[in-house]
């Protein structure tokens, strides 16, 4: 058995920003792109595939910010196999310290022959050419034979020698319809390594989905067999039942690398700050019992776990909670506790404040405090995800006052005053089926922006008749999604915070929608 200074090191690609961000209704700005980024690097990923450069100008913009400002992990962009794509990715990694080119193409017949309307001798022809002209560009390049687990195996392996013959040093293998069963996948992979002669000059990697449930199992089978870089998504974010959630796969190998004989350069303690991040930032919310980071990941309901547990740690935990970053304890902070206390158990959150960003949560935290006893860790999180939205983007309107009267026999009215970015104040009023549309109606009336509300949605954050609710929404304008959040101890309150957020995200993403449709 290896030891752990022994094995080897399986490469941890995130496609959080590219697969995950694809899944319906995440659209991210830039601004809230570049700080997943800058935590995906806390969290010690290898590879950040940043999005799709061609496929619209706020990708583009994206990719190349994310490019220029975080530095150690290597920063891919998706191209598929034709030149303006390949040349946009390009452009926008360039200036990235550690650029890499991501080109892939269908391979099964079934793509093939009726998605792309080629043979199989020309996506040969184009996967070869596009590597070699990404290779004209950077020396980093992977390729992947999209839905090559339902590709011909014959084909596929002469497709990976070609490309790898072509210049490809990373090869990915996709089961991008989640279709494949766990020792099947491996088989695969390790007939590629049987049968593919070049196959010791690139490293082969696997992208998992999880329509089957089966997306992590798969990933640890191809790494069984030899794969050395894992494709995934926090959160199992991506496109329908999402990719493999890459704190499954890490915490997989962190707790079985006795078993597995790998082991990552991932620093775990990241995980849970990650997950909450991206919940937070794309409006999906994580379910109580998900594997590592969900609420109940790490609570023990029974009493003779409970019992267990309290005698000895590991009777019933495989995994220690802080080594995934779970705040060590539920300390609570109330109307009393002071800066320096605010700031302590933030800092055990894992949030480094400056004095300017300790101070405006603090106000906020104040104001909380009058209106709620006890302020719990969740509480503090979601101010701090609150003081994150309000930062990250261009505020064109300011959300200053809302006042809302119903009841059984009244009819709901709303009052709502906006600040714009010039500092004008804008008044209005409206009346609605229910309070909610009440505001909503008012805020139309000063904003003015035409949009279509698709989901609504209000969860209480901590427990107790004074929790807050936190209001998640999504609104539609020209085919393109944008989230609004908000949390506030009063649910209207709450309710109008999320509509601004996602108007102001509306706003700030302009003309940037996405133009291409991605894989
Ligand atoms: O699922 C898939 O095949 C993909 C490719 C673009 C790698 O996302
Ligand atoms: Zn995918």
């Amino acid at each position: 058995m290896a030891t752990e200074t022994e094995r080897d090191v399986v490469v941890i690609f995130d496609t959080t920003l590219r697969d995950g961000e694809q899944s319906a209704g995440a659209g991210l700005t830039t601004s809230e792109k570049l700080e997943v980024a800058k935590q995906l690097d806390r969290l010690g990923v290898d590879i950040i595939e940043a999005g799709f450069a061609a496929s619209s100008p706020g990708d583009f913009e994206a990719v190349q910010t994310i490019s220029r400002e975080v530095r150690r992990p290597v920063i891919a962009s998706l191209a598929r196999c034709n030149t303006g794509d390949i040349d946009a990715a390009w452009r926008a990694i360039k200036e990235a310290e550690h650029p890499r080119i991501h080109t892939f193409i269908s391979s099964s017949d079934v793509q093939m022959m009726h998605q792309l309307r080629k043979n199989p001798e020309d996506v040969m022809d184009m996967a070869v050419a596009s590597v070699e002209r990404a290779k004209g560009y950077c020396d980093d390049v992977e390729f992947s034979p999209m839905d090559a687990s339902r590709t011909d195996p014959e084909f596929l392996f002469k497709l990976v020698e070609a490309a790898i013959a072509a210049g490809a040093t990373t090869v990915n293998i996709p089961d991008t319809v989640g279709y494949s069963i766990p020792s099947e996948f491996g088989r695969r992979i390790a007939e590629i390594f049987e049968r593919v002669p070049n196959i010791d000059q690139a490293v082969i990697s696997i992208h998992c989905h999880n329509d089957l449930g089966l997306a992590a199992a798969n990933s640890l089978a191809a790494v069984q067999a030899g794969a050395r870089q894992i494709e995934g998504c926090i959160n199992g974010l991506g496109e329908r039942a999402g990719n493999a959630a890459l704190e499954e796969v890490i915490m997989a190998i962190a707790t079985r690398g006795d078993y597995l004989g790998v082991s990552t350069n991932i620093d775990t303690t990241q995980i849970y700050r990650t997950s909450r991040m991206v919940s937070d930032i794309t409006g999906f919310p994580v379910q109580a019992n998900k594997a590592v980071v969900g609420a109940n990941a790490f609570r023990h309901a029974s009493g003779i776990h409970q019992d267990g547990v309290l005698k000895e740690r590991t009777t019933f935990e495989i995994m220690d909670p802080q080594s995934v970053g779970w705040p060590s304890n539920e300390l609570v902070l109330g109307k009393l506790s002071g800066r320096a206390g605010l700031r302590a158990r933030l800092e055990d959150l894992g949030f480094d404040l400056d004095q300017q960003e300790l101070n405006t949560v603090f106000a906020d935290f104040k104001e909380l405090a009058d209106r709620k006893r006890e302020v719990n860790d969740a509480d503090l999180e979601s101010l701090m995800a609150g003081q994150r939205r309000m930062a990250s983007e261009p505020q064109n309107y300011v959300l200053e006052h809302v006042q809302v009267s119903s009841g059984n026999h009244d009819v709901p009215t709303a009052t709502v005053s906006l600040t714009t970015i010039d500092g004008e104040k804008l008044t209005d009023a409206s009346t609605g089926t229910g309070p909610v549309d009440a505001v909503y109606k008012a805020i139309n009336r000063i904003v003015d922006v035409p949009n279509t509300l698709t989901e609504y949605s209000v969860n209480a954050i901590t427990e107790g008749i004074d929790a807050q609710g936190s209001v998640t929404i999504r609104i539609e304008r020209d085919g393109e999604v944008y989230v609004g959040r908000g949390s506030d101890t009063d649910i209207i309150v709450a309710s109008a915070k999320a509509y601004m957020h996602a108007l102001n995200r509306l706003l700030a993403m302009g003309d940037k929608g996405r133009v291409n449709e991605p894989a």
